[in-house]
């Protein structure tokens, strides 16, 4: 099954463990500790959890206080402009640590640094940035990290031409219940608003039998809620010898003994085929909700956008899940204000939202990337752009609140996440469609499966009452 072109040698992982021997002989005695933040999505969050684990094994502790930290990092996003200018500004503040401590290490990654202009300003503007480097050099951290200890040359590096996966890095996990198990890496669908592909790489799938011991690792210590990771999760195994399908690893996965349930994040309407929805119907790991990016729900805009879909093929997915997957939930991913969007173009995804009735949409402004087709293409006035992102937040509310009322006199079985942030006796929890559920309980339950009656909801949230057994 394995593609050993897909993988990084041993040779070069074993070369990164002497040099975490050489951080650990430096940093001997030292009690030092890293800061690590994160920015951007599920991929990121999985990633800084490398991060880490390596930060761990070469002698740091971790510490939510930057400013107190000896080592900092920076996992940076660059799928919308947004997300760039607060990676610069958060890089930016760590200029006065660098200044009252000259040994403070400050290291950047993720998709900006990976991008040939943004590595470049890193270097000529930020110049107490010690390393920079994009997201298929993770395994080379400990390489970077030495460099800098010893005070060598600054690193800039983008990604290498043939990303490559690096099995075994340590992860040090944020939740004892709830998990991320890449699945790919990067993506080939090259959408042309999107920035990703030129950042990440073309696709490249972990092989079936490291994933599926990764998950049975994780249900034999009680996880909960696992995230099967990806770009594009259903192109999952097409770069494998005997190119394993998401169906075969669905099926697999499904055969795992533990009460935990199984999340796709994310999936390409393109390549959503009926082997696959059949798999995620029979699974009895299957979480009962479906994130499927739809972007815009104009043909012509879709084409411009390069997503090899239309809205009927859309639609008739969606139908497909829910007549397979009974009381299956639906989210989705809108770009508004793409280039050459004409208000009827708009309508046309205003009708889709009103047709499916998604549960939630991440409605999203259209962002130009440098590099990418769109960004030259002629673009919409941003007055435009914000008045249609109102009104789809306002029509998306109202379908919310609507499909959230229906809840109310039922009762549901949640993951408990944890106390609420803004009230101290009230729990934030889960339902396997991942709606957000607020309940009130004097013992804290989190990371287990409770029911809860809900007896009130609104546009983002169910609220209830604990059934407790005991
Ligand atoms: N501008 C705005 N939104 C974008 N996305 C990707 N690229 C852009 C961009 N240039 C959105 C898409 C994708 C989600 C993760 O981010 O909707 O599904
Ligand atoms: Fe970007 Fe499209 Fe790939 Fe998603 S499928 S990461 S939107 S190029």
């Amino acid at each position: 099954m394995e593609n050993t072109n897909n993988f990084v040698s041993s040779s070069e992982l074993a070369l990164q463990e002497q040099f975490k021997r050489g951080i650990r002989e430096i940093n001997k005695n030292k009690n030092l500790s890293a800061f690590v933040f994160t920015l951007g999505c599920q991929q990121n969050e999985a990633d800084s959890e490398r991060i880490r684990g390596v930060l761990r094994e070469v002698g740091y502790s971790i510490t939510e206080k930057e400013e107190e930290a000896d080592l900092l990092m920076v996992n940076t996003c660059a799928i919308r402009e947004h997300a760039e200018r607060r990676a610069l500004s958060i890089i930016g503040r760590f200029k006065h640590y660098k200044a009252k401590n000259p040994d403070i290490v400050i290291g950047v990654c993720g998709c900006m640094p990976a991008q040939a202009h943004r590595s470049e300003q890193l270097k000529r503007s930020y110049h107490y940035v010690d390393f920079a480097f994009g997201t298929s050099m993770l395994h080379r951290l400990p390489e970077f990290i030495f460099g800098a200890l010893n005070k060598g040359k600054r690193r800039f590096l983008l990604d290498s031409e043939k990303p490559q996966i690096a099995e075994g890095l340590k992860i040090e996990r944020e939740s004892t219940y709830k998990a991320w198990v890449s699945i790919m890496y990067g993506c080939n669908n090259f959408c042309t608003y999107c920035i990703v592909p030129y950042v990440r790489g073309r696709e490249r799938s972990r092989n079936m039998a490291e994933i599926l011991a990764e998950v049975q690792g994780l249900a034999d210590r009680g996880y909960r809620d696992i995230t099967l990771l990806g770009q594009n999760v259903n192109s999952y195994g097409k770069d494998l010898e005997g190119k394993p399908t998401i169906a075969d690893l669905l099926n697999e996965i499904s055969k795992i003994d533990g009460d935990f349930m199984i999340h796709l994040m994310t999936s390409h309407p393109r390549d959503a085929s009926s082997e696959m929805i059949d798999a995620l119907a029979s699974n009895r790991h299957l979480a009962y909700h479906f994130h499927l990016p739809l972007q815009s729900g104009s043909d012509k805009i879709l084409k411009k956008m390069n997503r090899h879909y239309d809205k009927a093929r859309y639609l008739s997915i969606v139908e497909e899940l829910r007549s397979k997957i009974k009381g299956v939930t639906f989210t989705t991913d809108i770009i508004v204000g793409f280039p050459g969007e004409t208000e009827e173009d708009f309508l046309e995804t205003m009708d889709i939202v009103k047709s499916v009735r998604f549960d939630s949409i991440f409605s999203f402004i259209y962002s130009p990337r440098k590099g990418t087709p769109a960004y030259d293409m002629e673009q919409v006035p941003d007055e435009i752009k914000h008045e249609r992102y109102d009104r789809l937040c306002n029509l998306q509310n109202e379908i919310s609140n609507e499909i959230n009322n229906t809840y109310v006199g039922k009762t549901v079985r949640v993951l408990v996440d944890g106390k609420s942030k803004n009230n101290e006796n009230v729990y934030s929890s889960r339902t396997d469609g991942n709606k957000i559920v607020h309940f009130e309980c004097a013992r804290d339950y989190t990371g287990t499966f409770q029911n809860v009656k809900i007896t009130r909801a609104d546009t983002f949230a169910l609220y209830g009452e604990i059934i407790e057994n005991n």
